[in-house]
């Protein structure tokens, strides 16, 4: 089994960073790591989605236009790590979402309706926030696209919120982050009678 881990991370010292790593931990499986600062994925241009469209149509999916969907198609769970930012998330995430939503690859179309083609079965979501998070359109978003096109039924959302508030206990509200990860460990061992599946 693989994890695909997504690292939408900017800063030096992330907290996002850091509560995925802890979900990591305890997750406890082979690791691959997509950073998305060192990859520098570009948008698509009308050149580049051609030549896109050729390497699929030619099944070449080890082009750099086409492993990221490769990828994410073969792993078993996708865990993807993004600070909030703008109500969203950083645009390297949207970036590498759209380097993933390879139709024929990630997905393909049943008369009119995408069909997912991807393995995983869980998503999982990390996130941190300066202020209160009244909607999360990054998740809302990640989610659909998981749910419609991606075919991965299960996804999860994990955040701590309000870091950057004025008095904030950046410690306290990370700890509680990282016992809410505790808590959903245990539920999930004791449903499955001790194996997180
Ligand atoms: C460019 C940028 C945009 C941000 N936008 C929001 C926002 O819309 N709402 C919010 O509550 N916090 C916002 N923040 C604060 C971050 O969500 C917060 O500092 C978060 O914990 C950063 O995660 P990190 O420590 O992993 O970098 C923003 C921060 C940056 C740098």
């Amino acid at each position: 089994m693989s994890t695909l881990f997504v690292n939408a991370c900017v800063r030096d010292g992330s907290r996002t960073e850091e509560l995925a790593g802890f979900f990591l931990d305890r997750w406890k499986d082979e690791v691959r790591e997509v950073n998305l600062q060192r990859e520098n994925i570009q948008p698509l241009n009308g050149l580049t989605l051609t030549l896109r469209d050729r390497l699929v149509e030619e099944r070449m999916e080890d082009h750099p236009l086409t492993r990221y969907a490769r990828d994410f198609a073969r792993a078993d769970t996708v865990v993807i790590a993004a600070p909030y930012w703008d109500l969203s998330f950083p645009s390297s995430l949207k970036v590498y979402l759209e380097a993933v939503s390879v139709c024929g690859v990630t997905f393909r179309y049943e008369n009119g309706v995408p069909k997912g083609l991807c393995r995983a079965e869980r998503l999982f979501y990390v996130t941190t926030s300066g202020g209160p998070v009244v909607r999360d359109f990054g998740y809302s978003y990640v989610r659909e696209l998981a749910v419609s096109f991606y075919g991965i039924r299960r996804t999860e959302r994990f955040c701590a919120e309000g870091l950057d508030m004025s008095g904030a206990d950046v410690e306290g509200i990370l700890a509680g982050a990282k016992g809410e990860i505790e808590r959903w460990f245990e539920r999930n061992r004791k449903e499955k009678g001790g194996a997180v599946v």
